[in-house]
């Protein structure tokens, strides 16, 4: 039944952590697996979609059938998001996008000197805020680990980003978030709570949330 929901829609998803550059050699990064977002990018392709994967970095393999764009660091997958974005119907934020990135990337191996070193950090561009306030007719749903008042956080997020969905997933649960098959999520829209799932695969994760995606979408041509 669920075969044909997204039939003709294009979808992009951003899956993995980003990787951040201090010099050729060395990098900053985070445990983001892929798993989430690599499972939406199967499961929509699997409705029907037209699939295009933004992925970083990730320990899983690509599914088939998906266009794979692979992007190092935040400001890459800026670029390659934004510039694809007027074309999709629905753009979904499953990255784990560093916060922040060296204010540097030295061209050079950073060469051992004096007993303490500081690395000076700035601020990484929020592409999902970005897309907030750029979207036109866009479907946009974010993600979002939280470790404490989840419900809050992720509402405020949600509205601060201008997401139509949310997914929030308190990582401090077990076999919730980074690297774990499973997934412990409650999904949320501008208005509260839609949906509370149990603890459920990345897969089964996946197919709830493109259904509820697909309910939402303005009627198909
Ligand atoms: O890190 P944060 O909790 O704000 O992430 C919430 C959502 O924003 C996620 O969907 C994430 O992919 C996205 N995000 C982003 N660019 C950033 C930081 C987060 O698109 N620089």
């Amino acid at each position: 039944a669920e075969e044909g929901l997204l039939r003709g829609r294009r979808l992009l998803v951003t899956a993995g952590g980003t990787v951040e550059r201090i010099d050729p050699v060395r990098y900053l990064t985070n445990d983001s697996s892929g798993k989430m977002g690599y499972a939406i990018a199967e499961e929509a392709r699997r409705m029907g979609a037209r699939v295009t994967l933004v992925t970083g970095r990730a320990s899983v393999p690509a599914p088939a059938g998906v266009e794979v764009v692979r992007v190092e660091s935040a400001l890459d997958m800026r670029e390659a998001v934004l510039s694809r974005m007027e074309q999709q119907d629905i753009i979904i934020k499953a990255a784990a996008v560093a916060d922040y990135r060296p204010a540097e990337a030295a061209q050079q191996k950073i060469k051992k000197k004096s007993d303490e070193m500081t690395l000076q950090l700035v601020k990484n561009p929020d592409i999902l805020a970005e897309l907030g306030e750029r979207k036109t007719t866009q479907f946009i749903v974010g993600f979002a680990a939280e470790t404490q008042n989840v419900e809050a956080y992720a509402i405020e997020k949600l509205k601060r980003k201008r997401s139509d969905l949310l997914v929030a997933n308190d990582v401090t649960v077990e076999g919730a978030g980074f690297g774990t098959d499973t997934n412990l999520v409650r999904i949320y829209d501008a208005a509260g709570l839609v949906e509370a799932l149990p603890m459920l695969s990345k897969q089964d994760v996946a197919a709830r949330l493109l259904a509820l995606i697909a309910e939402r979408l303005p009627k198909g041509e």
